[in-house]
């Protein structure tokens, strides 16, 4: 049966905390999972984001042949690294559930590989454009079964054993990071050099760790170059995922919105391609402090405080989109509290997210008493509402569950989120967390 969520009528939200385990980065945790199997030598990692995303990763590279040792109690893992030419054909299809990262990323590694293999995940993965990674990859000389690069298509994808790669010059027409990390991870495979434009800045996490396991990528303003057959190298100590910042934007904006007080979140990655909508909230007059900065691995790494503030709403178009793309369903519930119209516009990659991210948001509000309009690309919504007792789908997706969970809490609101279950594709640890701060939430 569906896990539903509760919010009950109590106390207004007030809080005094600091809060010190957000779980590690969804993103950072996939790139180590993945260049941890490629490389020479023993990955150890630790504070890996034991989601159900991330997890399906490690299993993936286990039916792989890659030995891996998974400890989900201290959130550690070891990867004994088969280098580039130890995978072997897994034995059945790779699933990913519900992960478009998992799927785009490890599909680069696959069309690389002498052997055949099909990987394929959930209902709303089957749903996923792919026609973004097989189009670069089929240029590369991959051969995805029956599947042409113009062709739109969705997974299942079955790929056929490649003949060497080709190293190639790609225009990318989207700034993915998903797309960008498929192609550099299937250019360690390819002979000669690897070049992609970027359209604009996306996520950096692949280009970072790839140097941290000592490859050399090139970057020159938008385009990044790496040159295939160079050997990947297990970092010398233990690599620490920091924490994820797209979890923490969930209590980023509860605290911003409760009626007072303040939480402080610590070790949060706050790497410039994922920071912006922090940047945003600041400009809407979010009282937010960022202290103790510092690097943990390839990543910056800092503690951010935030206190209950009054917010006043803005716009954001497209060239903010790349970098804050998972923030927006958590924005919308800040634009809630906040006064004036909040506009979203060149994010029609919403659409093709976990849900269609735009209607799904326009159901929340909508559900909730809120004024929004949709866009091809992207909503309008006017602030402040005055949130109505509510009944919320969620669609199945994590973010917008999480969202209505937070709207509720923030607003002291009674409310039930159906569907929650999918909040462990991301942050399992969302409702232990949340009930350290609230005891208005019952999980059915
Ligand atoms: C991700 C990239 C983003 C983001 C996703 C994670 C990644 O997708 O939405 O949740 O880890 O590379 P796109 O690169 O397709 O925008």
């Amino acid at each position: 049966m569906a896990m539903n969520c509760e919010i009950l009528k109590g106390n207004p939200a007030s809080f005094q905390k600091i809060i010190s385990d957000i779980p590690g980065d969804k993103s950072i945790s996939h790139r180590a999972a993945i260049l941890g199997s490629l490389c020479e030598g023993t990955t150890t990692i630790s504070q890996y984001l034991m989601s159900e995303d991330c997890v399906n990763t490690l299993h993936i590279f286990k039916a792989l042949g890659v030995p891996i040792d998974i400890n989900t109690r201290d959130q550690s893992v070891q990867i004994e690294g088969v280098g580039l030419s130890g995978l072997k054909k897994p034995s059945h299809s790779l699933d990913v559930g519900n992960s478009g990262t998992g799927i785009r990323l490890i599909t680069g590694v696959l069309a690389a590989q002498p052997f055949s293999s099909e990987i394929t995940g959930d209902a709303s993965i089957q749903k996923r454009p792919m026609k973004r990674i097989v189009a670069p990859l089929t240029a590369m000389g991959a051969d995805i079964k029956g599947i042409s690069a113009s062709q739109n298509t969705t997974p299942p994808l079955c790929i056929l054993p490649a003949n060497k790669l080709l190293g190639i010059t790609y225009d990318m027409p989207i700034a993915s990071a998903q797309v960008k990390s498929c192609v550099l991870l299937a250019a360690l495979w390819a002979s000669g050099e690897t070049k992609l434009i970027q359209p604009a800045l996306s996520r950096d996490h692949t280009e970072r760790m790839l140097r941290f396991f000592g490859v050399e990528v090139k970057e020159s303003g938008l385009t990044l170059s790496i040159k295939g057959g160079q050997t990947l190298m297990a970092p010398s100590s233990s690599l620490t995922i920091p924490s994820d910042i797209s979890s923490a934007a969930f209590l980023i904006v509860l605290a911003l919105c409760a009626q007072s007080g303040y939480l402080t979140l610590t070790g949060i990655n706050v790497n410039p391609t994922r920071d912006r909508f922090l940047q945003v909230l600041i400009k809407m007059g979010g009282k937010i402090t960022i202290s103790n900065e510092r690097n943990v691995m390839s990543e910056p790494v800092a503690d951010i405080t935030v206190t209950s503030s009054d917010l006043q709403n803005t716009h954001i178009s497209e060239e903010d989109v790349p970098f804050l793309i998972d923030e927006i369903p958590i924005l919308s519930v800040a634009a809630l509290f906040a006064k004036g119209v909040f506009k979203v516009t060149g994010a029609s990659e919403l659409r093709v997210k976990e849900s269609d991210r735009i209607q799904s948001i326009v159901d929340m509000v909508s559900e909730m008493g809120g004024k929004v309009v949709a866009y091809d690309d992207g909503f309008e919504i006017e602030g402040p509402v005055k949130i109505n007792k509510f009944r919320y789908g969620s669609g199945g997706d994590h973010r917008m569950a999480m969202s209505a969970v937070i709207a509720a809490v923030a607003s002291n609101t009674p409310a039930t989120v159906e569907n929650c279950d999918c909040i462990a594709t991301s942050f399992p640890q969302f409702f232990v967390i949340l009930q350290r701060l609230t005891d208005r939430i019952n999980v059915l």
